[in-house]
């Protein structure tokens, strides 16, 4: 498969609202592998098919173990299509987030603190899980993709976004 060019923000396919997934053949095994690939050599937490240029609903993410960041729960590697997520109560936290498409940046963003997502995996097995903190800061982000979101329209306050060389000295960890 293939590490695929990241498009940036700015571009217009990453404000569209991304197509359903239909068919679970070869060709949707494929943009996944390549998602795969892209993201683990580009060391993100998440990737969605918008991002390689591909208007349709899926994402993948996966945070191992990291030392560095120990307060940081480790998220199973998931491929997720077609979801639908459903806030479980009104709590949010604000957390520091990066994306592939905002190179070099970061922001602090609000997201719903519980939730619970549904959708379906590669094969079109169902997939639903209820999940909190870090977790659910993934999903909401992948998500996001999907609608044509990217994080710095959910910063509150621009005040808290900018160069992550010079935030990384000050504010400790930010996981992307
Ligand atoms: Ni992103």
């Amino acid at each position: 498969m293939a590490i695929r060019p990241v498009l940036k923000m700015g571009h217009p396919i990453l404000r569209q609202v991304a197509m359903p997934i239909t068919q679970f053949g070869a060709e949707l095994h494929a943009l996944i592998a390549d998602m795969d690939d892209t993201m683990r050599a580009l060391h993100g937490a998440g990737i969605a098919a918008p991002q390689i240029g591909i208007s349709q609903r899926v994402v993948i993410f996966e945070v191992k173990e990291n030392p560095r960041y120990p307060h940081v729960a480790p998220v199973p590697y998931t491929v997720l299509i077609n979801p639908e997520l459903t806030p479980l109560g009104e709590d949010a936290d604000e957390g520091w987030e990066g994306c592939l498409s905002v190179p070099g940046m970061r922001g602090l963003v609000p997201r719903f603190r519980k939730l619970r997502y549904q959708g379906v995996d590669q094969n079109g097995a169902p997939l639903d899980r209820t999940v909190e903190g870090f977790h659910a800061r993934v999903v909401q982000h992948e998500v996001d993709h999907l609608d044509g979101i990217l994080y710095p329209q959910r910063i509150r306050d621009m005040r808290n976004f900018g160069f992550e060389d010079v935030l990384l000295p000050q504010l400790l960890p930010m996981p992307d």
